[in-house]
């Protein structure tokens, strides 16, 4: 397990345990601290359909520890490669982190290689994510509120987060003096898993409801909203958590601004713009009811898209551990990303 580099950043949520991969349930917190078994790689796409793990980066890792599992076990690799890529939809870190165990497979990886490699996923995850923290931070005026929307933090990533990351490094450096977080419906992220990392570590911070986002900007408690991202197409289009859209046009609309988040292997440029990034529709069920009971009347349908997509024209600075993309366009996007 990859060392913890401090008081505000205590929480490792993936851990392989050389024959099984451990995850801490996040269907199951803040109520209880509960790890999860993955001892095939079936498992981890139980895991990952189920929400046990989200967030994208965190995933993509899952995935690749998954390969492991299924090459130790002696699965018939191909068809392990696609029920994984299968798992979820719109997170292309899951695409890019099962491309790149399938590459070592194909230049004749045995085990120990493909277990090297899933753990260069997860530690380059690390890295990428302490340096966007210090890029975005200094993006922020000293003494600034901030907003945030869904979990991209520890949970959603190796460690530190992405959005989160940000918000941690901004917090330990003066720039960032106080965090509201959005709840997020339907499933909850960030009021039972953003809270539950920022009190844990000790950042000062408030849960609003989603509904709230928009008298918050307008009271000028918030400089910039920092959100991650599932998917950054060409053009800079951005697929996240759902709500994510409303929060940009709200910004805007306040002069507030919008910065997201994300590694590298959050950008896809074989993706044209977002009109192009297949969003997942998920169970209407996980609408229907709030922590298992049903609060809506029996018979009633709902529709459950559980991402949007933010145009690049709403975005302020996309944050990369490549660097700053202010802006974003297609020209500077493949400045930064060739094709
Ligand atoms: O459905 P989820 O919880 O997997 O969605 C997560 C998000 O939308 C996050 O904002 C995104 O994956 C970035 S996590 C660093």
């Amino acid at each position: 397990m990859t060392n913890l580099a401090s008081a505000h950043d205590t929480i490792r949520a993936v851990q392989w345990r050389g024959d099984h991969l451990r995850l801490l349930d996040q269907r199951l917190l803040p109520a209880e601290e509960k790890w999860l078994d993955c001892g095939d790689y079936t498992a981890v796409i139980h895991a990952i359909k189920d929400l046990a793990v989200r967030g994208a980066p965190a995933i993509g890792i899952s995935a690749a520890w998954g390969v492991v599992l299924a090459a130790q076990r002696g699965a018939p690799m191909d068809q392990a490669l696609a029920e994984l890529r299968a798992a979820r939809p719109t997170a292309v870190n899951l695409m890019w982190a099962l491309d790149r165990m399938k590459a070592c497979i194909a230049a004749g990886a045995d085990t120990a290689a493909l277990e090297r490699e899933a753990q260069a996923i997860q530690d380059e995850d690390l890295a990428a994510n302490r340096h966007m923290g210090e890029l975005g931070a200094a993006l922020i005026v000293p003494g600034s509120g901030v907003m945030t929307h869904c979990n991209t933090g520890s949970l959603a990533t190796s460690g530190y987060g992405t959005a989160l990351g940000v918000i941690r490094a901004g917090v330990a450096a003066g720039r960032i003096d106080h965090v509201f977080a959005g709840e997020t419906r339907p499933w909850q992220q960030g009021a039972r898993l953003t809270m539950w990392e920022l009190v844990r570590d000790g950042i000062p911070a408030k849960l609003i409801a989603d509904s709230a986002a928009s008298h918050l900007m307008k009271s000028g408690a918030v400089k910039w909203v920092i959100v991650g991202a599932d998917r950054i197409a060409a053009n800079g289009d951005t697929a996240n958590k759902i709500g994510t859209y409303q929060l940009a046009i709200v910004a805007r609309h306040h002069g507030v601004k919008f910065m997201v988040v994300a590694p590298s292997s959050t950008v896809d440029m074989a993706t044209a713009s977002g009109d192009d990034i297949d969003i997942e529709l998920r169970d209407a069920a996980e609408l229907l009811s709030v922590a298992g009971r049903r609060t809506v009347v029996e018979g009633a349908q709902a529709w459950n898209p559980v991402f949007d997509v933010t145009p690049a024209s709403l975005i302020d600075a996309i944050v990369t551990e490549r660097g700053v993309i202010e802006h974003p366009t297609l020209a500077r996007m493949k400045a930064v990303f060739a094709a």
